[in-house]
C-alpha cells in the first residue's frame, strides 16, 4: 500500500510493540468502538484479549509506527479449536486507507498456516461499518445476539479459510501481494 508516511510492513508483533498496541487498543475501547470492553482498559484486560490465549498477533507498521493489528486465537477449546476467533483494529489516524482490508485479508491467508480452518466473529456490533468489509471478504452472518452490548444487537460471522474456502476477492489478494512484495513481512 502506498503511503506518504513511509513503507508498510505487515508481520508478527514484537515484544517491544506490546505497549504501543496497548495504547491503540485503549483508544478503541475508550471510544467504545467495536469491542465490548468497558473503559478504562487495564493492562490485565489487554493481556486477556491480545496476549494470553492468543495464537498469532500480526501488526501493520507504517514508517515503523504501529498503525494496526489483529489477533487469531481458538474460538473454543479442544475439539472446537480448529475455528479461530479474530479481532482487528486500525489506529484512528490511519483509517479509511485500506489498511483494515489488508489486515483482514492477511488473516484469511495466515489463519490456515496457524492450523485454523475457519474464522468466526462472535460479537460484531450491528452498527459496525466493518460488517461491509467482512461480508466483502467472504464472511457470512450465521446468527444474531439480541441486545448484546448497551442494548445493541451483535452479529455472529463465520468464514471457512484454507483449502476449499471461498477465495478472497481479487482486489484484496492483490493488496496483500503488493504489501508483501516491496516491504517484506514481519
Ligand atoms: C474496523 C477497522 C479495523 C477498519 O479499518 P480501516 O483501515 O478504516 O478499513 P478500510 O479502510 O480497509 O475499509 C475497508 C472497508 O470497510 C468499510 N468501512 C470501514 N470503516 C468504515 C466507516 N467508518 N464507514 C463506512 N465504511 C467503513 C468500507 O466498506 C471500507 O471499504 P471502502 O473504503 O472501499 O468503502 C477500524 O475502523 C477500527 O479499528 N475500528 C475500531 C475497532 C473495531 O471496530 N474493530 C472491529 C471489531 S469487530
Amino acid at each position: 500500500m502506498a503511503s506518504a508516511d513511509g513503507p508498510l510492513a505487515i508481520g508478527p508483533i514484537s515484544a517491544a510493540e506490546l505497549q504501543q498496541l496497548f495504547v491503540l487498543f485503549s483508544a478503541v475501547v475508550a471510544a467504545r468502538e467495536g469491542y465490548p470492553h468497558a473503559p478504562p482498559l487495564t493492562w490485565s484486560q489487554f493481556e486477556e484479549t491480545w496476549v494470553r490465549p492468543v495464537s498469532v498477533v500480526v501488526v501493520a507498521r507504517i514508517g515503523g509506527v504501529l498503525a494496526g493489528a489483529y489477533y487469531l486465537k481458538p474460538n473454543s477449546p479442544g475439539r472446537g479449536a480448529h475455528i479461530a476467533n479474530a479481532g482487528y483494529l486500525v489506529a484512528a489516524a490511519y483509517r479509511r486507507r485500506g489498511l483494515g482490508r489488508l489486515l483482514v485479508a492477511d488473516s484469511v491467508e495466515r489463519a490456515p498456516l496457524a492450523g485454523f480452518d475457519a474464522v468466526q466473529f462472535n460479537l460484531v456490533f450491528a452498527s459496525n461499518p466493518a460488517r461491509r468489509l467482512y461480508e466483502e471478504l467472504g464472511w457470512r452472518e450465521i446468527g444474531r445476539v439480541p441486545e448484546a452490548v448497551a442494548g445493541e444487537d451483535a452479529v455472529i460471522y463465520w468464514r471457512r479459510v484454507g483449502p476449499g474456502s471461498p477465495p478472497l476477492p481479487e482486489t484484496a489478494g492483490q493488496a496483500v501481494a503488493r504489501s508483501a512484495a516491496p516491504t517484506g513481512r514481519g
